[in-house]
């Protein structure tokens, strides 16, 4: 043996007698919706799945372990895996989450946990939604600067405060749990929904951009901000913790007063 494997074999043993390193494990049933869109009449189902699973485990290892171990069908979208893509918004336990964001252990693991597609967007498989008309409202908010005038040489500037007035919503990461937790945008799917407008909002109230009149007169429409019934459902749903129905009160005084 090596001296190096031989170290590595103590510190092996070393660990295990002092109980570090053993992280707890249970049995968790995974309730998950499938939907094949491929199969004669496609119809929503609900399939089980019993793991053993870890302290430090989230919804998404759960459905990692599915896909690689038990059914590779199982269609779900992930990418970066820790909170800043915003591509794994699910309903879990009947709430909009985001699924690499939320520890199976702080769910209630004595009963099934079900985990559903977000709700008011078509399901195209499984836990996988088409986020079109999300993305098509937030395209219609402009989101982006809007400037006049020759290209300055150096930065635009801003004071703190100016930054300040827009600062939460530049947290958005467009997962959508916002737009899709709202019952407005279940019933209306014409509604710009949450999203769009967080979005709107971070540049009406950014001091160096001059798109504010036209972005309130898109939202001033009559699937825009008036359809907002400040339900509070948006404000539970954001995993960045974002104030949206208060980004949202604030457009709509903005449209009023015309100050922003
Ligand atoms: S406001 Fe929050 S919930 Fe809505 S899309 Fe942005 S990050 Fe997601
Ligand atoms: S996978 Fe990127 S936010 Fe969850």
């Amino acid at each position: 043996m090596t001296a190096l494997a031989d170290a590595e074999t103590n510190a092996g043993t070393d660990e295990s007698a002092s109980g570090m390193g053993e992280i707890p494990s249970f049995e968790v049933t995974m309730r998950l919706e499938r939907f094949d869109p491929d199969v004669e009449s496609p119809q929503a189902r609900w399939e089980d799945f019993t793991l053993t699973m870890h302290g430090t485990d989230r919804v998404l290892d759960a459905l990692h372990k599915i896909k690689w171990d038990h059914d590779g069908s199982l269609a779900f979208r992930r990418s970066c895996a820790h909170g800043i893509c915003g591509s794994d918004a699910m309903r879990i336990n009947g709430k909009n989450r985001l699924a690499c964001k939320t520890l199976l252990k702080d769910l209630d693991t004595s009963k099934p946990i079900t985990v559903e597609p977000i709700k008011g967007l078509p399901v195209k498989k499984d836990l996988i939604v088409d986020m079109e008309p999300f993305f098509a409202s937030y395209r219609e908010v402009m989101p982006f600067l809007i400037t006049s005038g020759n290209q300055p040489s150096a930065e635009r500037l801003q004071s703190a405060e100016q930054r300040a007035r827009f600062d939460d919503t530049t947290k958005c990461i467009l997962c959508a749990a916002c737009t899709t937790s709202c019952p407005v945008f279940w019933t209306d799917g014409q509604y710009f929904g949450p999203a769009a407008i967080v979005n709107a909002h971070r540049f009406i109230f950014d001091s160096r951009d001059e798109g504010g009149t036209q972005r309130l007169q898109i939202l001033n429409d009559k699937e825009g901000v008036w359809r907002c019934r400040t339900t509070f459902n948006c404000s539970e749903a954001c995993p960045r913790g974002i104030e949206v129905t208060k980004a949202i009160a604030e457009v709509k005084r903005a449209i009023v007063t015309r100050t922003f």
